[in-house]
């Protein structure tokens, strides 16, 4: 199955929306396509929620967090997998609680600490290409999802918070199968106690990394956060750790995604990878289409706090929102001819990949640079790098998305 053709018009004829359902999770862009047309704000039976599919409506919906709350978004997400459910994650709260935290966050994630990280990403991205020729040779074959996509954000990640790198094969597998929780309701017995014991795993081994530098701070962001002051308190213990359980859960899949989904248009789209090969200062341009056209964030969640109307649709206190940021982005009156890939493609709005309003992604400077060093190693060392199939298996989450497993033939300098 040709994945940019997966859930034709057949299955929209056949099929309504259902984010759980595995067509829709393979390709959902034609369902997003249709909601927008029809129906941009649908209550959706299966997960007790509104979706909301256009451009105008998730913008002001993002923007306005006092009618519609995040408090309800980890629980949401997570359910009974939260690796720290005794106090809500940023990402979970609302103002004044969330402004106080944000602010401490923000420091460590200012465009010049981003800027700072550059050369160690560069030679992050130089020794995995290494590792990878030392195990197959100078042409060959491997996962790229694993290999590299997966392996070049946990391991800066973990350098920012100051967590060993030896073991993050282990982690990356830790913080996978959580976010994994935001499917549970498609899993059986057996995979939910993985997940579940995968989840605590992640929290033993950020409380011992806590630990540890509680009793010897140094220069990353778990010390900062051990030290800071939030109105002349310290934060919790239970609060640092659900800070770092949070930028490892924010910081390594979304970008593994964003690097694995780029290979997968280039490949789709040879005269952009032949492009950007010869001009590598397109790379940014490359990233932010990608982001716009895969966003590796499809949709996230909010609550309403009061009764309310969105498209003329009545939506009462309480109620699940999900606004769809990935249909958002091929939104035709803001993004004209929205189904194609462009990189030469002038937006006047911005995309939604990100969020927006308060909660805007904390990693956003992080995670570009990351992907753009990345990118700019890869195309130096490898001047082959090819996917074995054009179809593509992608991950089975409605939250989340990219490719699986990317078999590929390479062949370095
Ligand atoms: C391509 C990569 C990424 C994508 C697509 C992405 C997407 C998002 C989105 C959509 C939100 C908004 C959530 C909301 O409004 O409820 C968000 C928030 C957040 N992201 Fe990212 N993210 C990425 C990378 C990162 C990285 C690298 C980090 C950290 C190291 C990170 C940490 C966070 C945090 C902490 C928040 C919560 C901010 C707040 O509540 O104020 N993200 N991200």
């Amino acid at each position: 199955m040709n994945q940019s053709h997966a859930a034709q018009d057949g299955d929209i004829a056949t099929k309504t929306y259902d984010p759980l359902d595995h067509d829709v999770k393979q390709n959902p862009y034609p369902f997003y396509n249709q909601l927008r047309r029809d129906e941009p704000v649908k209550w959706l039976e299966g997960m007790q929620a509104f979706a909301v599919a256009s451009y105008e409506e998730v913008d002001a919906l993002l923007k306005n967090g006092k009618l519609y709350s995040s408090a309800q978004f980890w629980p949401a997400l997570l359910g009974e997998f939260d690796p720290v459910p005794e106090v809500p994650p940023m990402i979970s709260m609302d103002p004044p609680n969330h402004i106080h935290l944000r602010k401490i966050a923000n420091k460590a994630f200012t465009p010049s600490k981003i800027q700072a990280l550059q050369e160690r990403a560069n030679n992050i991205a130089h020794e995995l290409i290494d590792d990878i020729i030392a195990k197959h040779g100078n042409e060959g074959e491997c996962d790229w999802v694993w290999d590299f996509c997966a392996l070049f954000p946990v391991t800066v990640i973990s350098e920012v918070l100051g967590v060993p790198t030896e073991r993050r094969a282990e982690f990356k597998v830790w913080v996978d199968d959580t976010l994994a929780a935001a499917n549970r309701a498609a899993y059986d017995a057996p995979r939910l106690a993985q997940i579940k014991a995968n989840s605590e795993q992640l929290r033993a081994f950020m409380e011992d990394i806590i630990a540890l530098r509680t009793a010897e701070p140094g220069n990353d962001i778990i010390s900062t956060l051990i030290q800071a002051d939030v109105q002349g308190e310290k934060l919790s213990h239970v609060q640092v750790l659900s800070m770092a359980v949070l930028l490892l859960i924010g910081g390594v899949e979304t970008t593994t995604n964003l690097l694995g989904s780029t290979l997968t248009l280039l490949h789709r789209y040879p005269d952009v990878e032949r492009r950007v090969r010869n001009d590598p200062s397109l790379i940014p341009a490359l990233l932010e289409e990608v982001l716009r056209f895969e966003p590796p964030v499809q949709m996230i969640f909010r609550h309403t706090t009061e009764d309310t109307e969105l498209a003329g649709v009545a939506i009462p206190k309480g109620s699940t929102i999900m606004p769809l940021l990935a249909s958002a982005n091929r939104d035709e009156s803001k993004f004209p001819n929205g189904e194609v890939f462009d990189i030469d493609r002038k937006v006047s709005v911005p995309i939604m990949s990100f969020g927006q309003g308060p909660h805007f992604c904390l990693g956003s400077y992080l995670s570009r640079m990351e992907a753009g060093k990345a990118l700019e190693v890869v195309f130096k060392r490898l001047t082959l790098l090819e996917p074995l199939s054009k179809d593509v298996h992608w991950i089975d989450s409605y939250f989340a998305r990219g490719p699986h497993e990317l078999r590929v033939r390479f062949k370095a300098q």
